[in-house]
């Protein structure tokens, strides 16, 4: 998977602005003239990308240069050392029309409160779906304003064709550390002397390596563009799914790059699975079929997973197999409030493209394998496993799937839908194999809430999940073709300090004293959650037998609102944090949430009110073939050159047989 590419390409490092380094025009593009996919894309040969390029004419503002916006640049590709010729020609396509539009940036934060942005007045053009077919690296050019360049390198990686894997599992613990796997470890796992008895399922994988998550243009990611790298191999900028962000206001005119689910279906005709505890147009499952700047689009979303690209010919997708998770107000009927594409109940959609439509776990577990399945089991996110198995009451709120405000009393948790969407993607697979995707979302959701205990029952829920699905697969004797992935999207700053006495913080007066029931080093102890009483432990079921014993976790983040710890589960529900007391996003200690804790300021700007993302690496395991690709420290896009690699699409030639 190491890409090679000359070094000391002359241009296209020289002119790079250095300042404007956090407030930037467009990320992707320190110059007036931008190129889309940017210097350093990475290609798989074959695999379908729009090209955007933008001339910047700068009104305003540091860079103003009081130039018209060129309409006159022209734009030429070449295998490096070859003949540059005209995209058009090159592409076999018609010139594109040149269009033109303004956009505003603020250059820092004295500007925005200032309200003074800078405006930029833009010329553009785009080349939608093309492809290179040759390994390589490519020279492309874009030069503007009399003469100046903008030069792109693009490398397409030269892979083997070999398909080595029939189906591939790709688990995604969203927002999932090594630090949380430990703390995970602990409350579900005992020890002796030290030595723990039991390990999780993720501990006995063959091979480890380390993600970097790092953005095209920030070093902080969300799950919308550290989706698009798993799935695109394409670095992408905060919000987007499936494209590099231009800088047009329309948020699907974006260049888009071909995900390996589309990849996968269009040169296979394998099947694909999509399964989250998220709402299911939230940004992981989204970024499989989705391509807009814009995440939020969340009808356009849950359409993209039906029909594929709305408005552009792009590849012959037509549906997954399996669609599973949360987010019912997308879906139903506008008049029953749903908030749905062009105001459609896709239901009837789904339904009118042969789907199966099932709203709850018995449902699920009834379903027959024979058709692809849409099953939708909540409004917004799904219950969280702590609340389906310990604290149930909570399950009681209007959140029923299909619109009649009953409460959504029979959801399936990860495992179960994960284990049927094998079911059925096996069966309707056969010899072509198939793709799944299975999210833990609420690893990241509570974490952001600073509710630990719900995360690390998600996590613990996601391992569970993943030991069935090994135990699954071998009893369908698919184990030894499958590829299974875990990983992660990005962290967040968490990790175990020591332990707490509730009951000695419970009983004191003022905060500096509650500190004092915080247990470090040689306090610290022995995990409660699972060391109590006389459990007889062997490998089973790995959760912890007491959630709320008097010794907890002493627990956090590294970047917080104000919030008040006092380090107990979290019984009547998902944690409130902070809350805003005037009329404006400013944050404070909810008064409600553990009343008898201590305070902690925040350390984040006082219009957050939740935790953030984290620079950390990420872990990844492997098992089955091909795990060897992923051992070692690298780069979040190669973990999609590694699966494309597996299934043999590396030089984007149809690979039917298995
Ligand atoms: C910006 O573009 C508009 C056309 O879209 C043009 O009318 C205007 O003159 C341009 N402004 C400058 C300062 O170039
Ligand atoms: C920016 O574009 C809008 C139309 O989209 C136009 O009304 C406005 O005048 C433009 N601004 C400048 C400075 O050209
Ligand atoms: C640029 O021009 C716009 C429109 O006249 C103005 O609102 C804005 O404050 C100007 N920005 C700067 C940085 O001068
Ligand atoms: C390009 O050259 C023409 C003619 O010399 C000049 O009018 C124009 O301003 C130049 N454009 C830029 C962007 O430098
Ligand atoms: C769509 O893709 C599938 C899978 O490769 C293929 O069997 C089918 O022929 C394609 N259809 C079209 C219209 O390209
Ligand atoms: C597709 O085009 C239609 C008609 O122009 C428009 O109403 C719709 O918003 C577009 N949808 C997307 C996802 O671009
Ligand atoms: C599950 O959904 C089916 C319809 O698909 C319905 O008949 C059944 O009553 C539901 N069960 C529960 C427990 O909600
Ligand atoms: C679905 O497949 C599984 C595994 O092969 C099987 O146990 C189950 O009975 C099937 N379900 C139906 C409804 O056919
Ligand atoms: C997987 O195991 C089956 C027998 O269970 C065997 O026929 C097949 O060749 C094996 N495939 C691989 C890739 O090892
Ligand atoms: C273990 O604890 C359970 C109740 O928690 C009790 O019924 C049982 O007798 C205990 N077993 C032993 C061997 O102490
Ligand atoms: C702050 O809370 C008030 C009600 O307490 C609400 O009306 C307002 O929208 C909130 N503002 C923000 C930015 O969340
Ligand atoms: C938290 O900040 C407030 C001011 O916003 C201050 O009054 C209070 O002393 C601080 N508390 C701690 C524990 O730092
Ligand atoms: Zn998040």
């Amino acid at each position: 998977m190491k890409p090679q590419r000359s070094i000391g390409l002359a241009g296209v490092l020289l002119v790079r602005a250095c300042s404007a380094q956090t407030y930037q025009r467009l990320g992707t593009c320190p110059t007036l003239g931008c190129v889309f996919p940017p210097d350093q894309a990475e290609f798989i040969a074959g695999q379908f990308f729009d090209i955007r390029l933008e001339v910047h004419a700068p009104i305003n503002g540091s860079e103003a240069n009081g130039k018209q916006p060129d309409e006159k640049f022209t734009f030429t590709i070449a295998k490096r050392d070859d003949t540059p010729v005209p995209a058009t020609e090159y592409f076999k396509l018609s010139e594109p029309k040149l269009e033109r539009w303004n956009f505003s940036w603020y250059e820092d934060l004295f500007a925005r409160d200032a309200h003074k942005p800078s405006i930029v007045n833009v010329t553009s053009k785009a080349y939608r779906r093309v492809a290179l077919y040759e390994p390589g690296e490519y020279i492309a050019t874009l030069t503007y304003n009399n003469g100046t360049k903008t030069e792109a390198s693009w490398l397409v990686r030269d892979l083997q064709e070999v398909r080595k894997a029939k189906n591939i599992i790709m688990f995604i613990g969203d927002g999932m550390t090594t630090n949380m796997i430990t703390a995970a470890r602990l409350i579900a796992h005992k020890t002796v002397n030290g030595r723990y008895q039991t390990k999780m399922a993720m501990d006995k994988f063959p091979i480890l390596g380390h993600q970097m998550t790092h953005s095209i243009d920030t070093f902080i990611t969300d799950s919308a563009n550290s989706a698009s790298a798993l799935y695109t191999g394409h670095k992408s900028t905060v919000n987007c799914l499936g494209v590099y962000a231009d800088s047009s206001k329309d948020p699907f005119d974006d260049p888009k790059v071909e995900t390996i689910a589309e990849m996968f279906y269009r040169l296979t005709g394998g099947h694909v699975g999509i399964v989250s505890t998220a709402y299911i147009a939230d940004a992981t499952p989204a970024a499989l079929t989705a391509h807009t700047r814009d995440r939020g689009q969340y009808g356009a979303i849950v359409d993209s997973f039906l029909n594929g690209i709305t408005n552009y010919t792009w590849t012959n997708w037509t549906g997954p197999d399996v669609l599973f998770g949360g987010g019912a107000e997308q879906f139903y009927d506008p008049k029953l409030g749903g908030k749905t594409y062009q105001n459609k109940d896709y239901y009837n959609e789904f339904a009118k493209k042969g789907y199966q439509i099932v709203w709850n776990n018995t449902a699920l577990a009834k379903a027959g394998n024979d058709s692809k399945t849409l099953g939708i089991f909540t409004v917004s996110n799904m219950a969280k496993w702590l609340d389906r198995n310990v604290y149930k009451n909570n399950l009681n709120q209007s959140l029923s799937p299909s619109g009649d405000k009953k409460p959504a009393l029979d959801q399936p948790g990860l495992k179960e839908m994960t284990i049927k969407a094998i079911d059925i993607l096996t069966k309707r697979s056969g010899e072509k194999g198939f793709f799944l995707m299975s999210e833990a979302a609420s690893i990241d959701k509570m974490m952001h809430v600073l509710d630990y205990d719900r995360a690390l029952g998600e996590l613990l829920e996601l391992d569970d999940t993943v030991k069935a699905t090994i135990e699954h697969l071998k009893t369908l004797k698919k184990f030894n073709e499958t590829l299974i992935l875990v990983t992660a999207d990005h962290g967040h700053g968490f990790d175990v300090m020591g332990s707490v006495d509730t009951k000695y913080l419970a009983a004191q007066n003022a905060d500096r004293k509650r500190r004092n029931a915080v247990g470090t080093y040689e306090k610290s102890g022995l995990s409660q959650y699972i060391n109590t009483g006389n459990l007889t432990y062997t490998e089973g079921v790995h959760f912890p037998s007491n959630w709320d014993p008097r010794y907890t976790l002493f627990q956090g983040l590294a970047a917080d609102p104000d919030r008040r710890e006092n380090y107990q589960v979290h019984k009547n529900g998902p944690r409130v944090p902070a809350v805003n007391i005037t009329s404006e996003a400013d944050y404070y200690v909810n008064p409600k949430d553990a009343p008898d804790g201590f305070v902690i300021n925040g350390t984040l700007p006082v219009a957050d009110d939740q935790g953030v993302h984290s620079l950390t690496d990420v872990p990844v395991f492997a098992m089955g073939p091909c795990q060897e690709s992923f051992g070692g420290v690298y780069n979040s896009i190669d973990i999609f050159f590694g699966m494309a690699e597996c299934f043999g699409l590396g030089r984007g030639r149809p690979q039917s047989s298995y």
